[in-house]
Parts: structure tokens; sequence; C-alpha cells
């Protein structure tokens, strides 16, 4: 078919191209929050009974009491125990608890922990049996509860995604289900301003992550690439002065964009080994998620700037490199180089070495990576000793040279 049509080398616009976000809505912008009532009236009626899924630090800092004032009208019950990085015991927990209830519709409410274990209340509602009959891909029966999702960090993009990640045993399992897709996202970079230094700066390069991966994947559309182009930019641009400076509204306007933008292609294109990687070394070493994802990502840049280099070199533009008299392999790793200067500036840690893993935990995790997370759609897959010296890099905290 490509010879007759003139698409060799073109094998994405070979395929049915699938872009799955929030179904009824996303609403972005500033003070959008307003319209969660009106939203959730439409979806469910007024006087509705919700439950609104959140973790104790978004209450502590009153970000909840904002959202319960634009809720007036329901019966809203709040549970505020969700874990960081949750555990499938936890994900159990939530699914009693909305199963008990009686409930109309579910909010959730926080970073990428709230807003995963707010999809698990919804979905495990209208589909019988334990969480884990459901990790995996499109494994969901139907699709769950109305569910409104409000992001207070600017990162994971739960908020667009179908995905839910969760640790299982000692490693990350997750469910990925075009039924698990909020109908609703209310993206108000207002809520969050109060976000930490270190809390922006983390989950930032879990977005930037998220855009470089998708952008990577053998599954990347034409859409999934513009859109991931644009949100890698906008990281890029304004991640150094969101984290210099949270109350600098612009920056944080355009990180929750970024955010959103790139979770869009969390289901469709997927991340690479970066998001691998970064589960080896978050479950081991108790690191938060984008650090550990942010920190592998210009190392699997690195390798696989050989396998999509003109890709990679776009990805070099949108992080502001001078590309344009460099070979797109080079551009490729002068982009990795961009990616670790940018999280030098927000003062993330770029080696192993830094983070005092010991140099003989290498072989484990090399072979952990190949065991747990296989990544088909990466365009160049690890080897055993790919896998290693990948690892030693990383170690190292060597890019291009
Ligand atoms: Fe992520």
């Amino acid at each position: 078919m490509a010879s007759q049509i003139g698409l060799e080398g073109y094998e994405p616009l070979l395929r049915i191209s699938t872009f799955q976000t929030v179904r009824k809505g996303l609403f972005f912008g500033f003070n959008s929050i307003s319209r969660i009532g009106p939203e959730l009236l439409d979806l469910v009626g007024e006087g509705a009974k919700l439950l609104l899924v959140t973790d104790k630090g978004v209450r502590g800092a009153g970000i909840v009491d904002k959202v319960l004032a634009n809720l007036k009208g329901f019966e809203v019950d709040v549970f505020d125990e969700v874990e960081t990085e949750p555990s499938i015991e936890c994900a159990e927990r939530v699914a009693a608890i909305a199963r008990e209830g009686g409930y109309k519709a579910v909010v959730g409410v926080g970073g990428g922990s709230s807003l995963d274990m707010a999809k698990i209340a919804s979905i495990m509602v209208t589909n019988p049996g334990k969480v884990a009959d459901y990790l995996g891909r499109g494994k969901l029966k139907r699709c769950g509860l109305p569910m409104v999702l409000v992001p207070t960090t600017a990162g994971t993009g739960s908020e667009t995604s179908p995905n839910v990640v969760m640790v299982v045993g000692r490693a990350k399992g997750w469910i990925s289900d075009p039924r698990a897709l909020p109908d609703v996202s209310i993206v108000d970079p207002m809520l969050t301003i109060t976000m930490p230094p270190k809390l922006t700066a983390g989950t930032g390069l879990d977005a930037l992550t998220h855009a470089v991966e998708c952008i990577m994947s053998l599954n990347s559309s034409p859409l999934d690439e513009a859109i991931n182009l644009a949100a890698a930019e906008m990281v890029g641009k304004y991640l150094r002065i969101a984290y210099s400076n949270g109350r600098d509204l612009r920056a944080r306007y355009h990180m929750s964009l970024a955010a959103a933008m790139a979770g869009m292609a969390l289901g469709t294109a997927g991340v690479v080994y970066g998001h691998s990687i970064g589960y080896t070394l978050s479950t081991r070493y108790h690191l938060p998620h984008g650090i550990a994802c942010g920190l592998a990502l210009p190392y699997v840049m690195e390798y696989n700037a050989i396998a999509c280099p003109e890709k990679l070199a776009r990805v070099a533009g949108a992080m502001g490199v001078d590309v344009r008299h460099l070979p797109p392999r080079e551009a490729a790793v002068e982009g990795a180089k961009a990616v670790k200067a940018l999280m030098e500036d927000v003062e993330l840690p770029t080696s192993l070495s830094e983070l005092g893993v010991p140099k003989g935990d290498l072989q484990e995790l090399a072979a952990e990576v190949l065991e747990k997370y296989p990544r088909p759609n990466s365009p160049r897959q690890l080897t055993k000793e790919g896998a290693l010296r990948l690892y030693e890099r990383m170690w190292e905290g060597k890019i291009g040279d």
C-alpha cells in the first residue's frame, strides 16, 4: 500500500490516528473552577451526592475549600486519604468507599495521585471485581460514574489521560483505558500557585517527559507530535520562571497548559523507556515520579538519537536550541543536553551518583527495567547491554561525550 501512495517512511500517516482525551470538555484558564458547578449540574443534576477524592496536603492548602465553595447545592463527601504514589491497596479502599456511598459522580482534586484515585472511584462503581482485574490496557467493561478532574499541580496530565498508575507490590502497575477518561477537566492555573518550588520542578519535568516521550513513541500521530512540541516549548520557556517565582501567573498558566496538553497523548502514543527507568528508580529509592522520570529523559533521548533523529531535532528546536546548522542527530543530542541544563537550573538531580545510588545496583536496575517495563512502542529497543550502558551514563551524568 505504501508503494501505491508514496508514503514510504511515513508510517504514522498509514495508520488511523486515535486521539483520546476528556469526553465532554476541558475548561482551561484562571478561575475556570467556577465552571465546576454548572458542569456537574449538567452531568448529574441538582442536589446529587458527590464523592470528592483528594489528599491531606491539598486540603490543608485550602484548595478543597475553594472547590467546595463552587459546589453549593450538591451533597459532597470528602475522602482525603490518598497517599503519594498510591498503592493498589489504597485503590481498593477508594473503590470500596465509592461503591458504598451511592454517589452520582466523582470529583478528583489534586496531583496525579488524587486524580488517578478519583478515576478508580469512578470506574470501580460500574465495573465488578477487584482493581487488579483491570490492570493493563483496555480491560474495563464499561465507563465509570461521571467524573470531573481538577489538577492542582502542573505535570502529571492525569486530567487529560485515560491512565491510572499505582504501586503493585514492588513495581508500578497501571490501568490504561478510554473508559477511565474524565468527562470534564477543569484546569485552573490559579490552583497551582501555592505549589512549592521543588514540586513545581518535579511535576514540570513529568510534563516535559510525557511530551518528549510521546513524540519519540512509534505510536505517535502527527496530532500527538504537534501538541507535544508545543507543550515542550512551553516547559522550556516557563518552568524556570515558575520555579523561581511561583506567583508568576504567566508561567503558571503555561505550565498548566503544557501539562494538560502533554497528558493528551499518554493513552495513545504512550511514554517509552524514560518512564520505565523512572519506575525502577522511584520504587527503589523513593524518588517522586516526575524527578525519577525527568532524570532518565535526557539519557533516553541520547539513546534514541540514532532511532528518531528528526523527531528529536524538532524537540531540540522547541527547547530553544538553534538547530538550523546541525545535522539531525547532533541536534537530537543537543536537545538532550538542553533538558539536562533545564534540570540543573531547577535544582533537580541529573545523575545517579549525585543521588548516592551505589554503582553496584546498576546491573539489577538494568535487569529490572527489561523484565518489568517493556516498551514495544519505543523507537529503539533496549538490549541487556544497552540498558546497562544507559544506566551507567545516568550514573556518570554524561551526555554527548
Ligand atoms: Fe509521568
